[in-house]
């Protein structure tokens, strides 16, 4: 045996697939006939190297343990050359899913591959793309996606992503998707409880066998609760024509566990519990459907092989928040999804779990409530937000006992709080090492959450607007749970970034079903403003928005509602002033709603508020390209209209806008700077 081929067993064992090894080219010997329903959840290939690929499908059989499947892959399409043909294991213990480490290919090459059982019965073909080597200096090309809600909504977007790759000419075709999370959503509602929600129509997408009820909300407390839902997520034509066509690299947001859920704590809203078993079967069902180089705690061929975990409460912490309960640490080590993927000499793809170890929510003690009046919708100051941020290092280590908003005085709820983490401390120091020793162009930091800030300039009203006067000297922060509002954590890893002198330093995200285009700084006006990098947020696919939302539940008469929505006349929907709060202020806002003169709304923009904003939409959907050169990010926002029903043409059907943001590569110590153009439609208020 080879060294490398000894190596790659290695590899196989460690991520639990069977295994493909390449030999010479020869015709099929397998009567392949497809039969679609036999496979309902299609096939798939993940995680990409210049030498190997992960391929999927699911084939169940009934009344049965195990069974075997053949996979073949060839160099064609018509399968006339056949350069790989192995047996692969599937069984029920696994949901009957297969994952193949198929070795020994050539990098930046494309495949064809396809299933079959004993009988012949086949799968689709699935087509899949190799990595090019590290020292390879083409031009890579990939999708950034998140969000992607089946049970309310459609996923136009795939279609529009496949249409237009199939078009595009080769050297800009798409190498991978990569998908920053919520790829399901663990709260489901039943069409025959609940039939819209906002401007949904609710789908049919799963029965949870072992569910819990919260509001409308079905969630899974067991593997069978999950694999049900991706079972029901993946008959969805148009996500199985995307993995098909492509190889994803995904990792997981909030959804595939738990909403609110943290560590392997379940939460949503007010239902929390201690839920070690319930996240190792999100974990496994994560595991069988997504094909992925992820490491479990288990060495077992093929099969996730789930720890066996209590739901005890977990009481002690360590110095960074994380659960020391030994239940606690076996759950959210049964699968660790972080890792890296080099693709050719200008991209390392870097991707973080923002879940499993972050520190309690730091904003979320309910003594904070009165801090602020309802009129201001949500906001809570920043330098409040700051100070809860820090926890007991907050000042250097003095924070202070209470926290105060004009007349009212709290005591700080987290004055003995270990400052926030969202990484925790062993996967930060993972991930400092990868931007550190990276040799690629561009370091793209793949985060589900977003890291750009989301705040606006209420010290600004004009007096009278609200009931009581926001206070002149601090921002309001409009969102906390992200790396918009994890100031401490992300200042280490943008200084990290200015001392190792790293250039090139990207960040993509999702989660906040929205477009954004921005500067990685760690601080904003009147801190100092010192970008380190660029930061993207992608809209989602389908899932309803923040501006979705608002013009369902925000009051008329509320005092600030010209700072979200602009209402016109004779009943057309209203504006989305929202996105003028967030890059131009409230006197833009303000202006606007009065005389919808877009000129002279700008004109009233307040420079302190936003340097780090160049584009941000909060109504928008779709998906984003990015394309590395050697000396230039490009990204392309593809937005298209509210994904409420299936566009039946092939091209996804129309799209909102094309917007494309690029910025030369830096030199290090200097400071990016991105153009953004328009190349087609309607923008709105984003900019
Ligand atoms: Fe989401």
């Amino acid at each position: 045996m080879t060294t490398s081929r000894r190596s790659f067993l290695k590899a196989a064992a460690a991520i639990g697939a069977s295994l493909a090894w390449v030999g010479p080219a020869r015709a099929s010997r397998i009567h392949w006939q497809e039969r679609r329903d036999l496979y309902p959840q299609g096939v798939a290939s993940g995680d990409p190297d210049p030498h190997s690929v992960i391929l999927w499908t699911r084939r169940p059989f009934d009344g049965q343990a195990h069974q075997f499947l053949t996979v073949e892959v060839a160099e064609d399409e018509a399968f006339h050359r056949v350069i790989a043909q192995a047996k692969v294991p599937v069984s029920s213990a696994a949901d009957w899913t297969a994952r193949v480490l198929l070795g020994g290919l050539s990098p930046a090459r494309i495949y064809w591959y396809r299933f079959a059982d004993a009988d012949g019965n086949g799968s689709r073909v699935g087509r899949t793309i190799t990595a090019p080597l590290p020292n390879d200096p083409r031009t890579v090309n990939f999708a950034f996606v998140s969000c992607q809600d089946v049970n309310e909504g459609t996923l136009n977007a795939y279609r529009r992503m496949i249409y237009e790759d199939e078009r595009a000419p080769a050297a800009e075709q798409l190498g991978f998707v990569l998908h920053l999370g919520d790829f399901i959503y663990e709260m489901v509602e039943y069409p025959d409880e609940v039939q819209t929600r906002y401007d949904r129509t609710i789908y049919e997408v799963a029965r949870i066998p072992d569910g819990h009820k919260v509001g409308n909300f079905h969630i899974p407390l067991t593997v069978d609760g999950y694999r049900a839902i991706y079972k029901g997520y993946l008959l969805d034509p148009d996500l199985q024509d995307a993995r098909a066509r492509w190889p994803f690299v995904a990792m997981w947001d909030n959804h595939e566990f738990s909403f609110q859920g943290w560590q392997s704590i379940v939460k949503a809203g007010s239902f929390e519990q201690p839920g070690q078993s319930v996240k190792v079967a999100a974990n496994q069902a994560w595991f069988e459907y997504l094909p992925a180089r992820v490491t479990r705690g288990s060495r077992l061929l093929e099969r996730f092989d789930p720890p066996a975990v209590k739901n005890v409460p977990i009481k002690e912490f360590d110095d960074h928040g994380l659960g020391m309960e030994p239940n606690n640490l076996a759950a959210i080590n049964s699968l660790k999804g972080y890792r890296a993927l080099r693709y050719g000499r200008h991209l390392d793809l870097i991707i973080t779990d923002q879940h499993s170890y972050r520190s309690a929510d730091s904003f979320g003690d309910p003594s904070l409530n009165k801090l602020v009046g309802k009129e201001f919708m949500g906001m809570l100051p920043e330098s409040v937000m700051q100070i809860l941020d820090g926890g007991r290092a907050f000042n250097g280590g003095n924070p202070p006992a209470v926290v105060s908003h004009n007349d009212v005085h709290v005591p700080n709820p987290q004055r003995n709080a270990p400052p926030q983490t969202i990484l925790g401390m062993e996967q930060k120091a993972w991930f400092k090492d990868k931007l550190r020793t990276s040799t690629a162009t561009w370091k793209i930091w793949g985060n589900s959450l977003g890291a750009l800030d989301s705040r606006a300039d209420p010290q600004n009203l004009p007096a009278g607007l609200t009931k009581e006067p926001w206070p002149p000297h601090t921002f309001a922060a409009l969102s906390g749970y992200d790396y918009g509002t994890a100031w401490t954590e992300r200042a280490e890893i943008y200084q990290h970034v200015r001392d190792a002198h790293i250039t090139g330093f990207a960040i993509v995200s999702g989660d906040r079903h929205s477009f954004w285009a921005g500067y990685a700084s760690a601080q904003l006006p009147p801190g100092k403003f010192e970008p380190v990098g660029l930061s993207f947020v992608g809209g989602s696919l389908t899932s309803a928005g923040t501006m979705e939302a608002y013009e369902h539940k925000l009051p008329k008469d509320a005092p600030l509602r010209a700072l979200f929505l602009a209402d016109k006349e004779g009943g057309a929907k209203p504006d989305w002033t929202h996105n003028m709060l967030l890059k131009h202020g409230v006197r833009s806002c303000l202006e606007y709603a009065k005389s919808f003169d877009l000129k002279r709304a700008r004109s009233l923009s307040n420079p302190d508020l936003a340097p780090h904003l160049e584009f941000v939409d909060l109504g928008g959907h779709g998906y984003s390209k990015v394309r590395l050169s050697g000396d230039e990010m490009r990204t392309e926002f593809v937005c298209i209209p509210r994904p409420i029903t299936r566009s039946e043409g092939p091209d996804g059907g129309p799209i909102r806008y094309r917007v494309v943001h690029t910025a030369a590569l830096w030199k290090s110590g200097a400071r990016p700077q991105l153009k953004t153009s328009v190349l087609e439609g309607d923008i709105g208020l984003a900019m």
